[in-house]
């Protein structure tokens, strides 16, 4: 299940530092990044078009990049505007692809399909590192598994009861309860109650509570993107505001927001970004530390059940699954994902290029 119209994070921003090539690869389309002498982001086929080395291991040169092969020269449109040796005009099917870019809230992003339909519009708000409201904390891991298994995962946290009962210290409240799940345009929202359950994370005015009721209410958005804004209350809270959503002005115990990105790197790998922190007003940069150090565990946690979910799921590709009542969320979103994926038009599929000689 993949869609190519579609913004993916490509890498948190100060991966990208002026003067570097940046190899990266999204649903196996090799791609280079690097930045302009304006700061501007440039995102390449890493392939040159000679005899295919990876542009990244070539040569920044002005706004260029030489591939350090044969020496070839392309320009951030993708041109070749030098040739060592050739006293010919450049032909114009001397060209690497080009995908448009963009930076925001701490995450580049690639758009993989048709550049015309590109919208800068379609690219979700995320809380990024910069974010005047929450001060959070950023990682980032590698899964051997289909980027796919990562978004179930994300998409029903009744899992955390028993994946994360040490880590995040959640109780079986998080499995037994279910949560609002409701179809966006290019997503789901899930949100819920957990009244009377250990705090997650014990930070802040929590910390001096053994129980809360936890608020949490998420987007998660193609082509997995988890946005979630948690606030944890006083126990009897939920009851008092009748299990409807906490307003505004209601001040919590602690409250934080976690943005995460799942992107799929090969039909078979994924890169998974994340930040998490509390809100300013209730923690700081070391708090935000701590909590990143928690999840960091549960998330190793996560990355140990679907590794060894995706190696027996290999073993018999032909065999179904047998959802459950909790995965409302997970069976939505492919729904929505693969309605998105059928939409697509054929200018967005994936084309191969021959060359011919110069
Ligand atoms: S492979 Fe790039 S110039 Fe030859
Ligand atoms: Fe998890």
């Amino acid at each position: 299940m993949f869609l190519r119209n579609c913004w993916y994070v490509i890498a948190w921003d100060y991966e990208i530092p002026a003067g570097k090539l940046v190899p990266r690869r999204v649903m196996d389309d090799p791609i280079v990044l690097y930045r302009r002498q304006d700061g501007s982001l440039v995102a390449l086929e890493d392939r040159c078009v000679h005899r295919l080395a990876p542009l990244s291991l070539g040569r920044l040169e002005g706004d260029d990049v030489r591939c350090m092969y044969h020496g070839m020269r392309f320009a951030p449109d993708g041109h070749c505007n030098d040739v060592p040796g050739l006293t010919q005009a450049i032909p114009d099917r001397a060209c690497v692809r080009t995908y448009p870019v963009q930076e925001r809230n701490s995450w580049v992003w690639v758009w993989l399909g048709d550049a015309a339909k590109a919208d800068p519009a379609l690219i979700p708000e995320s809380v990024g590192l910069e974010h005047p409201e929450f001060v959070v904390k950023s990682g980032q891991l590698d899964y051997q598994a289909d980027y796919m298994l990562i978004n179930d995962n994300l998409t029903d946290l009744s899992h955390l009861s028993f994946v994360h009962a040490n880590s995040f210290g959640a109780d079986l409240q998080w499995s037994t309860t279910r949560p609002e799940v409701e179809a966006l345009p290019r997503g789901i929202r899930v949100s819920r109650w957990v009244e009377g359950s250990p705090p997650i994370p014990p930070l802040g005015d929590a910390a001096s509570h053994s129980s809360v009721d936890i608020w949490s209410s998420y987007e998660f958005m193609v082509p997995g993107l988890f946005l979630m804004y948690t606030a944890l209350f006083p126990t009897g809270t939920a009851k008092r505001l009748n299990s409807g959503p906490p307003p505004d002005d209601l001040v919590s115990l602690h409250s934080n927001f976690t943005s995460q990105a799942v992107t799929p790197t090969s039909p078979g790998t994924a890169r998974y970004f994340f930040a998490w922190g509390p809100r300013r007003s209730q923690g700081d940069a070391a708090m935000a530390q701590l909590m990143l150090d928690i999840a960091q565990g549960a998330f190793l946690e996560d990355k140990v059940m679907i590794e060894a979910q995706q190696t027996v799921k290999s073993l018999d590709t032909g065999r179904g699954v047998m959802p459950l009542p909790a995965d409302r969320g997970p069976l939505l979103y492919h729904r929505i994902l693969q309605k998105l994926i059928d939409a697509e038009t054929p200018s967005a599929s994936k084309s191969a290029t021959t060359h011919k000689a110069l």
